[in-house]
């Protein structure tokens, strides 16, 4: 097959590109450093192309505004795939996101919505946060590091890309089980046991964040239901792989 993986340069993305090589698929990957601007909607030629897989997300200045990052990208790539007749769109998104349209799940609520009414035959992956997030969501204030107030399920991101490129080559399935980790954190704590294992002193300093996005994050919407999968994957088996 040829596979095109929008953000595949990204954490989750670089885990696709590899998988999806090894298992001999043809992979055009879709990012700004490779001369692909999804949002900007240059370099969307997906001619030949079976299946785009989206694991976008936004950075710098198109953070401040995610609605409109993922509504703009979201658009551009489903028009790129109808102006090649792709046949299949998988889209990566974040378990109770559309449960919770505030903030940054206001955007990813979008994209679901998209993607569901975009007349491109679909499936719609919603996965926990990575293992990888409790430190790229963590902000450094001094020698201290801040951690959202969350409730989470964690699982490693290679976990996610093994069940996106197996999604992919199934063909469209609408919405996926929901993929989750082995058990409940705290994203704080889950951070303090990823820092002592790479023997790093800093302190964490669970912050709650305000508003409706917060208060998700806080009372545990984005935990999986009892239907969602499972992988097995640890965090020490995660770090030991790290
Ligand atoms: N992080 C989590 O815990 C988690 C959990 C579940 C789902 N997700 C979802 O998974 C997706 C990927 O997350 P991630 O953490 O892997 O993101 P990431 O590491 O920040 O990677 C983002 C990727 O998007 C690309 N990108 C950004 N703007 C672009 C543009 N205008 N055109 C083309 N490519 C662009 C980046 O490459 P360039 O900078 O080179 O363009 C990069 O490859 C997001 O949609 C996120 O909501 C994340």
């Amino acid at each position: 097959m040829k596979i095109a993986v929008a953000g595949g340069t990204g954490t989750v993305g670089a885990h696709i590109v590899r998988l999806a090589e090894d298992a001999g698929h043809e992979v055009l990957v879709l990012s700004r450093s490779n001369g692909h601007d999804v949002a900007g909607g240059s370099g969307l030629d997906l001619s030949g192309v079976d299946a785009v897989i989206d694991a976008i997300g936004p950075s710098g200045s198109a953070s401040k505004d995610p609605l409109r990052f993922f509504e703009t990208a979201t658009r551009n790539l489903l028009r790129a795939e109808q102006e090649a007749g792709v046949p299949h769109h998988v889209e990566l998104s974040i378990v109770g996101a559309a449960r919770s349209p505030y903030g940054y799940y206001a955007g990813k609520a979008a994209q679901e919505r998209l993607v569901a009414a975009g007349g491109i035959p679909w499936t719609i992956l919603r996965a926990t946060q990575f293992y990888e997030f409790a430190e790229t969501a963590s902000v450094r204030l001094g020698p201290l590091l801040l951690s959202p107030k969350m409730r989470s399920q964690p699982l490693a991101a290679a976990a996610v890309a093994a069940r996106l490129v197996e999604l992919a080559e199934t063909g469209p399935s609408g919405d996926a089980p929901d993929l989750a980790g082995p058990r409940e954190w705290r994203m704080a704590e889950l951070l303090r046991t990823i820092l002592r294992a790479k023997q790093d002193r800093r302190r964490v300093v669970e912050l709650p964040l305000p508003g409706g996005f917060g208060r998700a994050l806080r009372d545990g919407a984005c935990l999986p239901g009892p239907d969602a999968q499972l992988d097995r994957t640890s965090v020490e088996e995660w770090l030991a792989t790290v």
